[in-house]
């Protein structure tokens, strides 16, 4: 039997999206345990970016030293069920699922992804292929950065510092959904934006400087950390918690040794998001449902053939993105 080919994303070394090439190769064949996804939707996250051009350098410790260990690139899938390899038993030609390739060599910027059978959940009937596609590495790093929401409430106040991109606006609407009352930052141009996902209140970092003065939070999210950790700690409440998702080089080293003398200090914390589960099931399920019953709305702000996909990658780099961006094949 001839061959099946896929039209994939691919590069050979690390570079800006000008590196990467639309080819026709193999599609995978699933072994045992593995499942094949014909994928009918991804997304594009800040980390395709860092896997891409390989920096900061740091990220190369996962991804391969002097050139990229995988030529495939992207996270986010959700498709349907093409065919199972020899063992796998809760999944069937047929079933819809999304699911994140993080820890599986990457490459849903192609017409089918292969990987184990755990990586999968199931995609609700009523949830879009493009709205399952946005939710695998943002909304779950958005979840997790809440803690599952256990410690907020009607009484709590969320900041979310970096409101605008691919995870801010699932933490406004999480903690919102959770009962907080919620501000997200961002720049000029997307405080309509942020108002829009139901912030309560929008703060514009050019004018304004969240850790200077004004009001205390229990609960901060960063996605863009820089700056002083004895600021963010004053931001907070009594027993309040910074956590710092990403950010500079220099903010994820202060969070990691600062931060921690600090929160030794007790009464508040202060520190980086260590505990990422990415591709988390459980998450991915609760976030599917939320979707299912309307209580979160994935923020889609453009969307992109496969062959466009450098294209998406310079619009988001280029900070022009009002949440999501998601490839549809
Ligand atoms: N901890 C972990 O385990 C883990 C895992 C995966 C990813 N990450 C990290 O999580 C982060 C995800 O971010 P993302 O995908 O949401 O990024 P993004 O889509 O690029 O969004 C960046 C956000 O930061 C805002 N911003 C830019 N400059 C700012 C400033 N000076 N002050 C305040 N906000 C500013 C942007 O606002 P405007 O666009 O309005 O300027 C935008 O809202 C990345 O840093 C990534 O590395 C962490």
């Amino acid at each position: 039997m001839a061959e099946r080919t896929m039209l994939a994303i691919r590069r050979d070394a690390y570079g800006e999206p000008e590196t990467l090439r639309l080819d026709e190769v193999p599609v995978p064949q699933p072994k045992p345990g593995e499942v094949l996804v014909r994928v009918r939707a991804s997304s594009v996250n800040r980390a395709d970016i860092d896997y891409l051009t390989g920096t900061p350098l740091l990220t190369r410790m996962g991804t391969g030293m002097r050139s990229p260990r995988n030529q495939g690139l992207g996270l986010d899938v959700a498709g349907v069920v093409d065919a199972v390899g020899a063992g796998v038993t809760r999944w069937a030609p047929g079933d819809e699922v999304l699911g994140d390739l993080t820890l599986y060599g990457y490459g849903a910027f192609a017409e089918y992804a292969c990987a184990p059978e755990r990586t999968w959940v199931r995609k609700p009937a009523t949830v879009s292929f493009e709205e399952a596609a946005t939710l695998p590495q943002s909304a779950v790093l958005a979840l997790q950065g809440l803690r599952g929401g256990q410690q907020i409430g009607p009484d709590s106040r969320v900041l979310v510092n970096g409101a605008s991109g691919n995870v801010g606006p699932f933490v406004v609407q999480l903690a919102k959904a959770f009962g907080a009352e919620v501000t997200g930052v961002c720049s000029t141009s997307k405080v309509d934006f942020v108002q829009s996902l139901g912030a309560d209140h929008v703060i514009d970092y050019s004018r304004e400087d969240y850790r200077r003065g004004g009001p205390r939070y229990d609960w901060i999210v960063d996605v863009m950390g820089k700056g002083s950790m004895a600021a963010v700690r004053r931001a907070l409440r009594p027993g309040g918690r910074y956590v710092m998702a990403g950010g500079s080089t220099g903010a994820i080293f202060a969070a990691l040794t600062v931060g921690s003398a600090l929160s030794l200090a007790g009464g508040r914390t202060v520190g980086l998001l260590l505990w990422w589960k990415p591709g988390n099931p459980a998450d991915m399920e609760r976030l599917a449902a939320m979707v299912e019953a309307g209580t979160l709305r994935p923020a889609i702000d453009r969307r992109y053939p496969l062959a466009e996909v450098p294209d998406a990658l310079r619009y988001l780099a280029d900070g022009k993105a009002r949440g999501k961006l998601v490839i549809t094949m």
